[in-house]
């Protein structure tokens, strides 16, 4: 018998907050309020020290007995992993069922990128679409420990999405601050369903952030952006979940796309720690790849310097990853050069293609998505990675995110947001590549045939 609750009370014991900044390394209790260290500034890593003794084929034995389990707990792929987590056992749940996300196999995807196969996990089947729930259960569940009233985020979409939906189950009062006009329809579409206070901001993601760093000195207003440890947390277990998945066997490369670097930040957490605790024996390569109009982190990983240089007006039609100041940098740097993984940026135009690409497949995606089939291509042709490599993509959102750039590639009508660059309107313009326009027909038999004739015939020539 798997003493599964003892297991569980073992990790909260030695539940802290750690300041990651080395040189500072102060400590605080699970349950402070905090987003970053009240001493340097820094930002906090939830460490379990307790849990370091457990016995991995213990916890493989649990994990995998969960999987036939009815209880909410075990049916959330985030909660399924909850030794990994610092809440004690009765915390108040919220989920959705979140996680429990598909890893497909891609050979179109794999094909165009020069690698003999591919795999695809893809996030965007969580409940609102995107990998934001797995860190969104955690969050909220912690805002509802601490007692707070009011839940808010700075977002692009989809983090607003996903608060505004855990918020609403949660029973708690939901702000969503969204740079204006520059969110996709879907996702401010969501937050409105779900009942949020939807704010709409003058100004872009990196203003929106900025304000709500204020906001949250307000003690009955929790702060939920992946500067709070505990999103970090539940967007850790998708690590585990991928390796179980995989039978344990760890991916040579795990190539996520890079925009606030909450997510690399989480998986390379998630990853060390299985690490730490013996149920892996060596980490994969992280990979982060960023639009190119909005690509701090891979300019940072260019030069020589050690601290990030914000990007003052980011631009990317990836409006997901449209990011200049990313507040978790420090963290998925070190996440990077832990695993000796690398960091990249891609064109829009290498995007748009990547995302068709991945259509292809079957599977779609949203646009910052489509940014690590667009990397891996690219590392694969510079000879970084070799064609048998084993490769992870990990995509972020749902292709129903954002159908405006789908229908836009589509018909051609995709054009580069660099206005500035003094270009017209043609040479913005991004190829669809590898379109697939509508057709209009006449409702006769004849006219559909050769409606299917003539589809069947510009695919051959794309
Ligand atoms: N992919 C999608 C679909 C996203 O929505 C985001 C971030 C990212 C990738 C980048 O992840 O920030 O952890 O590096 N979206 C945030 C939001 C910023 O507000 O929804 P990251």
């Amino acid at each position: 018998m798997i003493e599964t609750e003892k297991l569980q009370r073992v990790a909260q014991a030695g539940a802290q907050q750690h300041c990651v900044d080395p040189a500072c390394g102060a400590r605080f209790e699970i349950n402070e309020r905090l987003y970053v260290c009240p001493n340097c500034g820094g930002l906090l890593d939830v460490v379990l020290e307790a849990y370091a003794g457990a016995d991995p084929e213990q916890l493989r034995t649990v994990w995998t007995s969960r999987l036939a389990s009815f209880d909410p707990r075990d049916r959330s792929g985030v909660w399924r992993y909850r030794e990994l987590l610092p809440f004690a056992a009765d915390a108040p749940i919220v989920t959705l069922a979140e996680g429990n996300t598909p890893i497909y196999d891609a050979p179109a995807s794999a094909a165009y990128c020069g690698l003999n196969a591919l795999k695809l996990k893809h996030q965007g089947c969580n409940p609102t679409g995107s990998f934001k729930d797995t860190g969104m259960t955690t969050a909220v569940t912690q805002a509802l420990i601490l007692g707070a009233r009011t839940v808010v985020c700075a977002s692009t979409g989809n983090t607003a999405a996903s608060l505004a939906a855990y918020a609403a189950r949660a029973e708690l009062q939901c702000a969503i601050l969204v740079p204006r006009g520059q969110i996709s329809h879907a996702k401010l579409a969501q937050s409105l369903d779900y009942g949020a206070a939807v704010l709409e901001l003058d100004g872009n993601f990196d203003d929106a952030m900025r304000v709500i760093r204020e906001l949250a000195e307000d003690e009955s207003i929790y702060l939920v952006n992946s500067i709070n440890p505990f999103r970090i947390e539940g967007q850790k277990t998708v690590a585990a979940e991928l390796l179980q998945q995989r039978g344990w066997r760890v991916p040579d490369h795990v190539v996520v796309p890079g925009g606030n670097l909450g997510n690399s930040s989480a998986l390379g957490k998630g990853f060390k720690e299985l690490k730490n605790l013996g149920l892996i024996d060596h980490l994969p390569q992280l990979t982060v790849v960023q639009a190119e109009g909005a690509a701090p982190f891979a300019s940072l990983f260019r030069s020589d310097s050690d601290v990030l240089k914000p990007v003052e007006n980011p631009q990317t039609l990836a409006t997901a990853i449209k990011i200049g100041a990313p507040v978790s940098w420090q963290k998925a740097r070190r996440a990077v050069l832990e695993s000796r993984g690398s960091v990249l940026s891609v064109s829009e135009q290498e995007i748009a293609d990547a995302k068709a690409i991945i259509g292809r497949d079957g599977v779609g995606c949203e646009p910052a998505s489509a940014t690590t089939v667009a990397g891996i291509k690219r590392l694969v042709a510079s000879g970084t990675i070799a064609p048998d490599t084993d490769v992870v993509a990990v995509l972020t959102g749902h292709i129903l995110k954002d159908t405006d750039y789908a229908i836009n590639y589509h018909q051609e009508k995709l054009f580069t947001p660099d206005r500035s660059a003094g270009k017209t309107k043609r040479e913005r313009r991004l190829a669809g590549t590898y379109r697939n326009p509508p057709a209009r027909v006449q409702a006769t038999r004849a006219a559909i045939l050769e409606g299917l004739r003539r589809h069947e015939q510009q695919r051959d020539e794309a």
